[in-house]
């Protein structure tokens, strides 16, 4: 009884054969399989094109088809229309049109799934609200099947960037029974050693060593989901989103903007490389000059300033706020617009030590006792991209400031454990990823930056 199981073979996609750099000249010849989802269907008296994509890139795979393929009395008959999913099995040929350089000639077509004429998404542009209410099909448009793809390089390469640079990956957890970052926003900073109750006894080894034998100074990061429960209902504030926090060991603030500086110039350098297609979608469609403002954010210095400075120059700045500008008071998103978009023309911004009582507990108090060693990352169009720190590691401060803001020091006892056994200097910081998605494509709404938004009074789908 019973039967090996078969073995896993990739299937072939279009961008397998569309996407080099002869855009399928090298296949020409070749009969290939394609599955995917109709787009458009053109019959002229002759001959009939089917526009197909399987979501694999842009472009769909024209499939050119006269009478005699198999399978062609339901094309005849009108059972293959928009939004229906199709088998063709067919011959790569150089294409007449100029608007691709291969083609398929189609022998047999099976339809595997029609499609209703109800089906929402017609060729005709329909607008971001109406496809929000479709967010379960809006991954078969060019904008959100770019978004999509582009989004996962993102993931990717945010992935390549810890593991060649020494990190090691955690998963922290989601549930926390204590406050964070204030305002009763849940959150729980990573630390240098995987499970706290044992940092008396971890083994030195489990410390990251690099090649050579030295102590790594880059540690670990966490990719994963947050949550807040704030009422934000704006362009750039989701319920439910993904956060990228790496923390490091022996680690100052300055370490901390450099890592924060070179993971983004990293993963926006990655997707110009490796997603030229959807990002010339997005240059031309979605956002004009995409493409040079990211290059420049890719190779150009990024600016530092204190928030000192940066309060002076923006209530000496010939503009309107909404928002009175003073110290002490938090920057808000039009004032951090300001910051990168105008005052620096375009380039990203760090602003850092900021007032403490506008930071969260565990902040590395600075000398002046005021300030605290805070940064955050502001780029145009999006305002704060991300938001860290030095954190406080003299346990004496720590628990002053647990005791200044009545938070109770047993709640936190295996924090204070850390700075009990073998505390060091570190930093780290929070990258909202559906806010990198948004700069990196260019979409002006976060909620077409994730597939199913959740916001609040918003759980669709
Ligand atoms: O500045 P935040 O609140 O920092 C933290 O949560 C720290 N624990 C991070 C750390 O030091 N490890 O959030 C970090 C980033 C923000 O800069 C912003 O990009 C994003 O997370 N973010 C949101 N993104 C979408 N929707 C929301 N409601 C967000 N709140 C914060
Ligand atoms: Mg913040």
């Amino acid at each position: 009884m019973g039967s090996k199981v078969g073995e896993f073979r990739k299937k072939l996609k279009i961008v397998d054969v569309k996407g080099g750099p002869n855009e399928g000249l090298d296949r020409v010849g070749l009969m290939i399989v394609v599955a995917g989802w109709v787009r458009t269907l053109r019959a002229q008296s002759s001959v009939t094109f089917i526009e197909v994509n399987d979501g694999s890139c842009l472009s769909n795979m024209q499939c050119v088809m006269t009478s005699d393929a198999e399978g062609y009395d339901q094309v005849k008959s009108g059972l293959i229309t928009t939004g229906a999913s199709i088998w063709i099995q067919g011959n790569v040929v150089p294409s007449q049109g100029s608007k691709q350089k291969v083609e398929l000639k189609v022998n047999k077509i099976v339809l595997v799934g029609k499609s209703d004429p109800s089906y929402p998404i017609q060729k005709k542009r329909v607008s971001r609200e109406f496809l929000r209410t479709k967010a379960h099909l809006r991954p078969r448009t060019n904008t959100f099947g770019a978004v999509a793809r582009v989004r996962n390089a993102l993931a990717y390469a945010t992935h390549k960037f810890f593991q060649e640079n020494g990190f090691i990956w955690i998963s922290s957890p989601i549930i926390t029974a204590s406050d964070c970052e204030g305002a009763g926003e849940q959150f729980c900073v990573t630390t240098l050693i995987p499970s706290s109750r044992e940092a008396a006894e971890s083994p030195v080894d489990a410390i990251p060593k690099t090649k050579d034998g030295l102590i790594d100074w880059s540690q670990v990061y966490t990719f994963g989901p947050t949550f807040r429960a704030e009422n934000s209902n704006t362009s750039r504030h989701l319920a439910e989103f993904w956060m990228i926090e790496p923390e490091l060991a022996f680690a100052d603030l300055k370490d901390d903007m450099a890592c924060a500086t070179a993971y983004l110039q990293y993963v926006v350098r990655y997707i110009l490389d490796n997603c030229k297609e959807d990002m010339d979608f997005f240059n031309t469609w979605i956002e004009k000059g995409i493409i040079d403002r990211l290059s420049t954010v890719a190779e150009r210095d990024f600016v530092q300033l204190s928030y000192t400075d940066a309060i002076e120059l923006l209530i000496k700045a010939k503009k309107k706020f909404e928002f009175l500008v003073k110290w002490g008071c938090d920057l808000q998103s039009e004032h951090e617009r300001y910051l990168t978009e105008e005052a620096f023309g375009g380039c990203p911004v760090i602003v850092s030590d900021y007032p403490k009582e506008i930071k969260a507990f565990y902040m590395r108090q600075n000398d002046d006792g005021r300030t605290v060693a805070a940064m955050d990352m502001l780029v145009p169009r999006i305002g704060e991209l991300i938001g860290g720190s030095q954190r406080e590691e003299r346990l004496e401060y720590l628990e002053g400031r647990l005791d200044e803001l009545k938070l109770n020091r047993d709640s936190y006892w295996w924090y204070l454990d850390l700075r009990h056994y073998g505390s060091v200097p570190h930093a780290g910081f929070g990258l909202g990823f559906e806010r990198l998605v948004q700069f990196a494509t260019g979409v002006e709404n976060i909620r077409d930056a994730i597939p199913f938004p959740r916001t609040p009074g918003s759980v669709e789908f």
